[in-house]
């Protein structure tokens, strides 16, 4: 049985391991451009202004597919809101969730003429200071968290995020004597949202709030959509959930005229399922109770298994015709136990040189790879809707990666 999670057929994503090496990141942009065109259509007819959450996958060419289909860009650095300018997004398109941000990065974002998201007291303090600001969004804090682990559930009372509900009013206040108007609120409760109820609860509260705001001319419910990384979850259903919100939305939109615009800013429900990450096995090893199936990738390139106990499925798909009659564990090539890419999986028996592919990693994959063990970042490409294949980031050699350190370190033979 051919697994429903593979982006291309078994034998398209070998020809693309052998063509670009691996470890390689591929993405589907028909996909892309199909799920950015379902959530605009589960709103439809509402004044809902898409954002992207760039975090989950800032690749450019990724960006740019994004923006074409009419979505601005959630940010959350001064270097993703420079990022989004330099691929062709408005100023005004570019939300800007600050955290920490520093003076310098404030002083930068109001003179991009991005909208400023604060989530802090004493952040917005300084901002109302500035001279040149008349207005911004402010980030609350609902006391209301979702999320797939702890780590990601941003919106429970004792997380760093947003601004404590008791305090909205002499923020607001606060704001409002140094002639700076609140013209937007915001929440984002957490990342692969369990429960719907949640967000639609705290979307409740966040409405509350904003009917004492006079100024507010924007509303933003976050993202934090999840999809279903095991073979046999039940999706969340945009649809469903759009159902359950519209109520909330259209009755606020009616008390104020129509005069309001949404937005909601997801960025796993978008990218996870249209990328995948191609890893070659080159180590079979039985250790008793486990075997192994070693592979030339690992949490330098895919960390969430690491870092959150996520499931990814894996699919062999040089041999995704045959059946699953062993088990395995697949084994990154980080020095450390922990790197550990899937535990206990049926798979069909595997050999060295056979290729994995572990599916719906086009969300926080490649955006939070890194250089650990010195190692190089995969490359990435894209099928393009003719099923054509670009390039979009070729993998640095081992040379090039300990030159370029080397560089970066200010070393030389003679240091
Ligand atoms: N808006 C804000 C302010 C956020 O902080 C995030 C994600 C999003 C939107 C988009 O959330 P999404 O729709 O993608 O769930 N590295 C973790 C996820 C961390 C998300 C951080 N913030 C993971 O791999 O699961």
């Amino acid at each position: 049985m051919l697994s429903p999670k593979l982006i291309a057929s078994p034998q398209k994503l070998s020809e693309l391991a052998n063509a670009y090496g691996t470890p390689l990141y591929v993405y589907d942009s028909t996909l892309l451009r199909e799920r950015c065109n379902k959530l605009k259509k589960a709103f439809d007819g509402l004044p809902v202004s898409w954002l992207y959450a760039i975090k989950a996958n800032d690749n450019p060419h990724v960006l740019k597919i994004v923006r074409e289909q009419g979505f601005g860009f959630d940010t959350v650095s001064f270097e993703e809101v420079l990022l989004s300018l330099k691929v062709g997004q408005q100023p005004g398109q570019i939300f800007y969730t600050e955290n920490n941000m520093t003076d310098e990065e404030m002083l930068a974002a109001v003179q991009a003429g991005v909208i400023l998201n604060i989530g802090s007291f004493s952040r917005l303090e300084q901002f109302a200071k500035l001279p040149q600001t008349e207005e911004c969004s402010i980030r609350v804090n609902p006391q209301i968290g979702d999320g797939h682990h702890a780590k990601v559930d941003t919106g429970n009372r004792d997380s760093k995020f947003g601004i404590r509900l008791d305090l909205i009013p002499e923020a607001v206040k606060m704001a409002s004597d140094h002639g700076v108007k609140i013209t937007g609120i915001h929440i984002h409760i957490g990342s692969g949202i369990q429960r719907p109820q949640n967000l639609t609860q705290a979307m409740k509260v966040l409405l509350d709030i904003g009917r004492e705001l006079p100024d507010l001319k924007r509303i933003n419910f976050g993202g934090g959509f999840p999809i279903p990384y095991r073979e046999d979850e039940i999706p969340f259903s945009i649809e469903e959930f759009a159902e359950a919100a519209k109520p909330i939305l259209l009755e606020e939109l009616e008390r104020r005229n129509g005069d309001l615009v949404y937005h909601f800013e997801p960025g796993r429900w978008i990218v996870a399922p249209t990328g995948l990450l191609l890893t070659r096995v080159n180590t079979v090893k039985d250790q008793g109770r486990i075997t192994f199936l070693g592979t030339d990738t690992g949490f330098n390139h895919l960390l969430r298994p690491a870092l959150y106990e996520s499931y990814h499925a894996v699919v062999n798909v040089t041999r995704a015709e045959e059946e699953s009659t062993d088990e395995y564990s697949i084994a990154g090539n980080i020095c450390e136990t922990g790197d550990i890419l899937g535990e206990d999986r049926k798979l069909p028996k595997t050999e060295s040189g056979d290729i994995l592919a572990l599916c719906d990693a086009g969300a926080y994959g490649m955006t939070m790879a890194s250089n650990y063990n010195r190692r190089s970042l995969p490359s990435e490409v894209l099928i393009d809707d003719d099923g054509s294949v670009r390039l979009i980031r070729e993998r640095e050699s081992a040379e090039a990666i300990v030159s370029r350190f080397l560089k970066d370190s200010f070393y030389s033979d003679n240091s």
